[in-house]
């Protein structure tokens, strides 16, 4: 399988954001990925809920990549109108029974993701394997784009690769965090393969966005 793209809402342009979805998704992208943050877990806030509902009456073939920065996430749900075809992205740090989390993303008929902040051990999947279809692995500190990589982000990817080949080969493993033009393929070499673009890849703002999307694409393959 080739690498699959998520490129990030949260750094396109908001005056456009119709456009810009329209455009990814007749480039044959596969997932918009959408920023929630509560502004206590992070300390920012970006997309809201309604957004990241609203965004569901433009998108045809697109998926939506919906990554939770924020507590007791299962609050927001409704109002996001989880659903069939949605990824779900909840922080290991933010959930005091993360398998009830799990469940409720489950019976919504999404795909529920544990995601892993730079300083979570990968130990801590493991419990959580069985019952998800995906990990995210932070590789900057959550709340804000345009941060330098952090340093062990690659033995990291590596290896949650190794449990993942180990333990639940059909787990998808995502990347998210200055996942740039320069470090894109070593992630890709280190098993990453969903990938969230932001603002050192596909909206640095150096080309068209279908220039862009093609030359990561080829990066990631
Ligand atoms: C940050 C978000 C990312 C962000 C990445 O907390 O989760 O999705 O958009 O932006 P870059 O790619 O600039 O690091
Ligand atoms: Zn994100």
């Amino acid at each position: 399988m080739n690498g699959l793209l998520s490129p990030s809402l949260m750094c396109a342009d908001m005056l456009n954001l119709e456009s810009e979805l329209k455009t990814l998704d007749n480039l044959g992208v596969e997932y918009i990925h959408l920023d929630f943050m509560d502004n206590k877990f992070v300390p920012n806030i970006t997309l809201d809920t309604n957004l990241i509902k609203s965004v569901k009456s433009v998108l045809k073939d697109m998926k939506r990549d919906i990554h939770i920065m924020a507590f007791e996430p299962q609050q927001y749900f409704d109002k996001m109108e989880i659903c069939e075809g949605d990824i779900v992205s909840v922080h290991y740090e933010a959930c005091e029974d993360l398998h009830s989390v799990i469940g409720a993303i489950r019976d919504k008929g999404a795909s529920p993701f544990v995601a892993i902040s730079p300083d979570t051990s990968v130990d801590v999947l493991e419990d959580y394997l069985a019952e998800i279809d995906g990990v995210l692995v932070m590789t900057v500190y959550p709340g804000f784009a345009g941060q330098p990589i952090v340093e062990g982000s690659f033995e990291k990817i590596q290896a949650v690769r190794k449990l993942i080949d180990e333990k639940a080969p059909e787990l998808l493993l995502e990347v998210d965090g200055h996942v740039s033009w320069d470090l894109c393929s070593k992630m890709r070499e280190c098993g990453a393969d969903i990938f969230v673009a932001g603002s050192s890849s596909v909206y640095s703002g150096e080309d068209t966005m279908e220039n862009s999307v093609n030359r990561m694409y080829e990066l990631i393959k």
